[in-house]
């Protein structure tokens, strides 16, 4: 068996399960180890067959102890992890990030175990230097989330800016919409701009499939590719 071991954080939501299916049939294929609020969220049959490869500690974000736990052994970390839309914060136009906060424990853990390689899930409303939107681009991107999600938005925001630390090797993928779309559409990366080939649609199964990828390829290490289907 491979001695990698991913820590998946967010498996128990869709791009992370879509993650856990992409990777866990990978014949000698990385250790999954999860960090999860409620494991009964996640797909039984799916890790029963596949028990030998997969940890799981039940904790929160902010649990020192519990991080410190499921980081053992671990080589890279992967986090799909968000905000849901809150009605809420529709409202009130509150805006905490406690998920973008919890990287700054999460990151010390990894340095305790040596652990340096980090991908983030984030959104091209996250600004990136060099990026140049297009008009509709900058609606979609820059306009409509902060007024329609401003909480969620400035979760994935937070969560770039957390991330992006030149102590780690990171890889910040800044995704679209997302959809339930077939894992074999193909997935542009860069920069948004006139030239982004991509749409801004993506299925979460090419999502999990380009950043398995990712980790084996190291691609965009210190970098923040917008990522689309085209
Ligand atoms: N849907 C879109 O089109 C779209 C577009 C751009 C960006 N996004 C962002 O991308 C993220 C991933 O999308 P998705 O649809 O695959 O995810 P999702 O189904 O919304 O799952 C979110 C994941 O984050 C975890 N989570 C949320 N708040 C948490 C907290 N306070 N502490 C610990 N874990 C927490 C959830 O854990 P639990 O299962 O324990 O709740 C779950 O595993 C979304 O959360 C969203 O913010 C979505």
């Amino acid at each position: 068996m491979s001695s990698e071991n991913i820590l998946v954080l967010g498996s128990t939501g869709a791009s992370g399960l879509a993650f856990l299916q992409e990777v866990l049939p990978v014949p000698d294929g990385p250790k999954l180890s999860l960090l999860v609020r409620n494991k009964s969220k996640l797909p039984q049959d799916l890790i029963e067959k596949y028990n030998d490869k997969v940890i799981i500690v039940e904790g929160g974000l902010n649990d020192e102890d519990k991080l410190d736990q499921v980081m053992k052994g671990v080589t890279t970390v992967v986090s799909f992890l968000g905000a849901y839309m809150s009605l809420t914060y529709l409202i009130t136009r509150a805006k905490p990030t406690p998920i973008g906060e919890s990287f700054h424990l999460i990151k010390r853990v990894m340095q305790k175990h040596g652990v340096k390689r980090l991908l983030a899930l984030s959104t091209p409303a996250h600004p990136v230097a060099g990026e140049n939107y297009t008009w509709s681009q900058y609606l979609t991107t820059k306009i409509l989330p902060p007024i329609m999600v401003p909480q969620g938005s400035a979760e994935m925001d937070k969560i770039a800016e957390v991330c992006a630390d030149e102590q780690f090797e990171y890889t910040i993928f800044r995704v679209p919409h997302l959809t339930e779309g077939s894992k074999d559409l193909k997935v542009a990366a860069g920069l948004y701009g006139p030239d982004f080939k991509g749409t801004q649609q993506l299925s979460r199964k090419s999502l999990a499939k380009w950043v398995f990828e990712e980790t084996q390829q190291k691609n965009w290490i210190r970098k923040q590719p917008a990522l689309g289907n085209y």
